[in-house]
């Protein structure tokens, strides 16, 4: 079976993180997370990828040298101009010559759906495309898809007003398309699978379905999400171990690789302390994920934070809820609070607090 992963946008909630780093080359917990769901695909039997790029896709091709990973090929469609997620589907579907059924994922998810029995789902009811629901409490930010009994959708509304959706069961982001529905998209314009594809194929009944699971679900879109998924991860939600060179030193504690604790330091579940990694006496890691090569300074705290590699936190630095880019440095007792994010190479001075604040990737030197 062949899949088309969306990894085109901007990610633009992530920024400045994704300022330098595409959404899915992101680590969650030390693996990037279009890893995490390659290898959610691979496992459900699915052989040939199709990345649909746009947005720095040459990270992309780097990070998979030899177009291809967890045994199944990759190949890459690169958008010149953002085709929305219909256009970005029949382009990728062109590029890779795709003329069978197909499975397509937006490139942001997580999620432990059993992606065969999915697919037979959508095959018993012979639909042209079945949307995989699931449950939340707000689903404004979502799109939104009430069904019959059967499972036919009645609508399909993208992003309703808050206090106006009819249902909590939302678009999930992965679906089952046979090849009918991409003649349905026009080709090379920039058209929404959610805003135009799906409710048009609701002009005819008994072509568009969806399966709603209880399964484990995320959409690692904004801080608070991407803070949500190493929690999850950590927690032993998605999997047992968070990555599979990590030794769970004691119960919660993850460890990759060679690192220097100091007897000193007090780490709390659930944690991974990635390779080469320094912490100081008196420091405080809790519910955290610590990049490889970064150093956590005497007397500081990350707490339900994640650092990704390469970070400084000098002594007494206090970082809570936010997210620090690579090779960040956090000087001598200063904060990083509530969400904040610091871009690639950034310095956070000595004695300052940052609350929700955004901080951009250094300037190149010179
Ligand atoms: N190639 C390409 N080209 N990819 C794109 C483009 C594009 O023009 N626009 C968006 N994408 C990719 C993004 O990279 C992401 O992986 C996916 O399509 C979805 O885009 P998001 O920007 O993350 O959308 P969203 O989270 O606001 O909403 C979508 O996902 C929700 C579930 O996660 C919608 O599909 C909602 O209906 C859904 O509930
Ligand atoms: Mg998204």
């Amino acid at each position: 079976m062949k899949a088309v992963v969306l990894v085109g946008g901007e990610g633009t909630r992530l920024r400045p993180l994704t300022s330098t780093t595409p959404k899915p080359l992101l680590p969650i917990a030390g693996r990037p997370l279009v890893e995490r769901q390659l290898l959610w695909l691979a496992a459900h039997g699915v052989d040939e990828v199709v990345l649909s790029l746009g947005y720095l896709p040459d990270a992309f091709v780097e990070h998979f040298p030899g177009n291809e990973f967890a045994s199944m090929r990759l190949i890459y469609a690169v958008e010149q101009e953002p085709l929305g997620t219909a256009g970005a589907i029949r382009f990728a579907a062109e590029q890779a010559g795709i003329e069978e059924r197909f499975v397509v994922c937006n490139g942001d998810v997580l999620t432990t759906l059993d992606l065969r029995a999915f697919v037979e789902f959508h095959l018993e009811h012979g639909a042209a495309a079945t949307i995989h629901l699931s449950q939340v409490v707000d689903p404004s930010a979502l799109g939104v898809v009430p069904t019959y009994d059967d499972g036919e959708v009645k609508a399909f509304i993208e992003k309703p007003a808050a206090g106006t959706a009819p249902s909590n069961w939302i678009n999930a982001g992965t679906y089952v398309l046979e090849p009918e529905v991409l003649e349905r998209i026009p080709p090379a314009l920039a058209t929404s699978i959610e805003r135009e594809t799906f409710p048009r194929l609701l002009e005819d009944r008994g072509r568009l379905y969806a399966l709603a699971t209880d399964d484990y679900w995320l959409d690692v879109g904004t801080p608070e999400k991407y803070l949500e998924a190493h929690a999850d991860v950590l927690g032993g939600r998605i999997g047992s171990s968070p990555v599979p060179d990590a030794r769970e030193e004691a119960p919660g504690v993850w460890v990759q690789g060679d690192v220097d604790l100091a007897s000193e330091a007090s780490l709390e579940a659930p944690v991974l302390i990635g390779e080469g990694v320094a912490v100081a006496a008196g420091a405080r890691v809790a519910g955290s994920a610590i990049g490889a090569g970064s150093s956590v300074g005497p007397d500081a705290v990350v707490d339900r934070s994640v650092l990704l590699t390469g970070v400084r936190l000098a002594r007494g630095a206090l970082v809570r809820e936010s997210i620090l880019g690579i090779d960040a440095v956090v000087e001598e007792g200063a904060s990083v609070l509530d969400f904040s994010i610091v871009g690639a190479g950034a310095n956070v001075p000595a004695g300052t607090t940052l609350t929700g604040d955004r901080v951009p990737v250094a300037a190149p030197a010179g």
